[in-house]
């Protein structure tokens, strides 16, 4: 396998992994603008892009993830609760589904709460074992923090489904499971997010604040302290739903 995590804007972390045997690659959270960098990244590890994955409809900066795929010539997925949403045709997620990349495998889980559309990937490498590795969890659980619940609206219904979807899916996950997050510090899509840009299950469990808190908490305690949303959420919100190219919105 090979794996590279790369700090883009607005504190987002961007992923791109897969198989070099296969020669099959993912391309996670791909942020406007790095598109070159995924298509040379590519060449070097003598790969095609088959895959690209965006883990929700981001609200703080605009997509590559269609215009990657177009170029590439790969799919692009988002969570199927986007179907009738968008105004461009995508490759529908739905919870349990598994991507194949060689021996690189994905499954999704679908896990609503930061947005109604959130999904994390669990990614195993058959070449080391038949084990989960390590999970991306987009902007569900953060290092040292959890994702915003308000952007879509209905925060505290949005709360509640974050807490579940923590503590019924992620959670439940081996301790040694690592854990690697949509955005570190700086980031408007959560509060109190940690300058490391990975973790563990077990880590998180032991030392994240808000996930020691019990389910009510939990929500007046998400709920209370949102940061101010991100600038222009509506009109970069509407480019990754148009699927067009963000020329006008440098983000
Ligand atoms: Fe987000």
């Amino acid at each position: 396998m090979f794996f590279r995590q790369r700090p883009a804007a607005n504190a987002t972390l961007s992923y791109f992994f897969g198989c070099a045997g296969h020669q099959m690659a993912i391309a996670v959270d791909v942020v406007a603008g790095d598109e070159d960098w995924f298509m040379a990244e590519a060449d070097k590890a003598g790969v095609r892009i088959t895959y690209v994955i965006d883990t929700h409809v981001h609200a703080d900066h605009c997509s590559g993830g269609p215009d990657l795929a177009r170029r590439a010539g790969a799919s692009y997925h988002l969570h199927e609760s986007n179907l009738g949403r968008t105004a461009f045709e995508f490759s529908p997620l739905h919870d349990g589904q598994r991507l194949e990349a060689g021996n690189v495998l994905v499954d999704v889980m679908h896990t609503p709460g930061h947005t109604p559309d959130s999904v994390c990937l669990l990614v195993r490498d058959l070449r080391r074992g038949d084990e989960p590795w390590f999970v991306i969890t987009g902007d569900t659980l953060f290092v040292g923090a959890v994702g915003r619940p308000d952007l879509a609206g209905q925060e505290h219904e949005m709360a509640a489904q974050l807490h579940d979807s923590l503590h019924t899916r992620l959670l439940t996950l081996p301790a040694e499971l690592e854990i690697y997050p949509g955005h570190q510090a700086g980031s408007a899509c959560g509060a109190g997010l940690s300058g490391k840009p990975a973790s563990t299950i077990g880590f998180e469990k032991r030392f994240n604040p808000m996930l020691a808190l019990p389910r009510e908490a939990f929500i007046e305690a998400v709920t209370a302290q949102i940061p101010p949303p991100p600038a222009e959420m509506a009109a970069i919100v509407a480019v990754n739903l148009s699927g067009k190219a963000p020329a006008p919105l440098a983000t």
